[in-house]
C-alpha cells in the first residue's frame, strides 16, 4: 500500500488525473472503475480539464461503475447512473454504450449482480479502480462485515451511510435508499489498481484504519491492505490519524519517478 498525502483535494484530482492520463496514453481501451460521491469530483474536473486542453480522449475506454441505488425512480437525478453521466460521463468523450453500471432497476436483481461481475470479466477486469471511503470505511457499498471476497449483490446501507447521503436527496432521510446493488469487496480487488481518495477531517478515523487498522470485516476498506497495488491519496485533514504520516510522505518524496503512482 502506498500513501500519498497531498495539500488539497484539487492537488489529489491533478496527481491521480496524470495516472488516468498516463494510462489511458498507454491503453486508450483501458477499463475505469468510477466512483461516484463528492470524493471524486475534483479528480473528474481535472479529467475534463485533460479532455478540452489537451485532447486526453476516453472515446474507446470503458467505464463500470462501482453502485447504485435499489428503488429510485428511472429518471431520478441521484441514481448513479445519471451521476455518472452528468458528472463524467458526458463531460468527456466516452461512448455512451462503454459506461456500465449495476442495474438496480432489474426485476432480478440476483441476475443483474451476476451479470455485472461477468460484465467486467468480459471487458478483460478493471485497469484502474478509483474509489472513495465512507465514514464507516464502506468502498463501494460494500457495509461493515461484508465479507471480504463479495461478489456484486444487494446490500442494506447503515443508518449512517443514509444520514451521510441525506445531503443528495434535499437532506430529507426518508428519500434516501435503503439497499443498493454493489461491486463487492472481492469484485473490487480484482481491478489492477486501486486508487482510493479522501479529503477532510471526516474521514480521518476511516483512513486510520484503512492504512494502519488490522484488516477486518467490519471495515471493509481494510482489505485494500489484500491488495498488490492500491494508492491512498488523501489531503492532509483526512491524513490527520495516521501514526506514521511523516514517513509516508518521504516515502513518497523519495520514489524513484519510473515507479509512477
Ligand atoms: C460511491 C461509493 C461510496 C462513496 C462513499 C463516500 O460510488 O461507492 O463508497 O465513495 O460513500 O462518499 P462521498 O465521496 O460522498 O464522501
Amino acid at each position: 500500500m502506498e500513501v500519498v498525502i497531498v495539500p488539497s483535494a484539487e492537488d489529489g484530482g491533478r496527481l491521480v488525473g496524470g495516472a488516468i492520463a498516463d494510462l489511458l496514453t498507454g491503453n486508450p481501451a483501458a477499463v475505469l472503475g468510477l466512483a461516484t460521491g463528492s470524493t471524486p469530483l475534483p479528480l473528474y474536473d481535472d479529467l475534463v480539464r485533460r479532455h478540452t486542453e489537451d485532447g486526453l480522449s476516453f472515446a474507446k475506454a470503458t467505464g463500470f461503475a462501482l453502485d447504485e441505488y435499489v428503488g429510485l425512480p428511472d429518471n431520478h437525478p441521484e441514481s448513479y447512473r445519471a451521476v455518472i453521466k452528468r458528472e463524467i460521463a458526458d463531460r468527456v468523450d466516452f461512448q455512451p454504450s462503454s459506461v456500465h453500471g449495476p442495474d438496480g432497476w432489474s426485476s432480478d436483481i440476483k441476475a443483474a449482480s451476476i451479470a455485472y461481475d461477468d460484465a467486467i470479466a468480459a471487458a478483460g477486469g478493471i485497469d484502474l479502480q478509483i474509489l472513495g471511503v465512507g465514514t464507516d470505511g464502506h468502498i463501494g457499498f460494500n457495509e461493515p462485515i461484508s465479507s471480504l471476497a463479495s461478489p456484486t449483490r444487494i446490500k442494506t446501507l447503515t443508518d449512517q451511510t443514509r444520514e451521510d447521503n441525506a445531503r443528495f436527496f434535499d437532506d430529507d432521510l426518508s428519500q434516501v435508499p435503503t439497499h443498493v446493488l454493489t461491486q463487492g469487496v472481492g469484485t473490487i480487488l480484482r481491478a489492477r489498481h486501486l486508487v482510493l481518495l479522501a479529503w477532510g477531517a471526516n474521514k480521518a478515523e476511516a483512513i486510520r484504519a484503512t492504512v494502519e487498522g488490522p484488516v477486518t470485516s467490519m471495515i471493509p476498506s481494510t482489505a485494500l491492505q489484500l491488495h498488490p497495488h492500491a494508492t491512498i491519496v488523501c489531503d492532509e485533514a483526512a491524513a490527520s490519524e495516521l501514526a506514521n504520516a511523516a514517513h509516508y510522505k518521504w516515502t513518497y518524496e523519495h520514489k524513484p519517478a519510473w515507479q509512477g503512482l
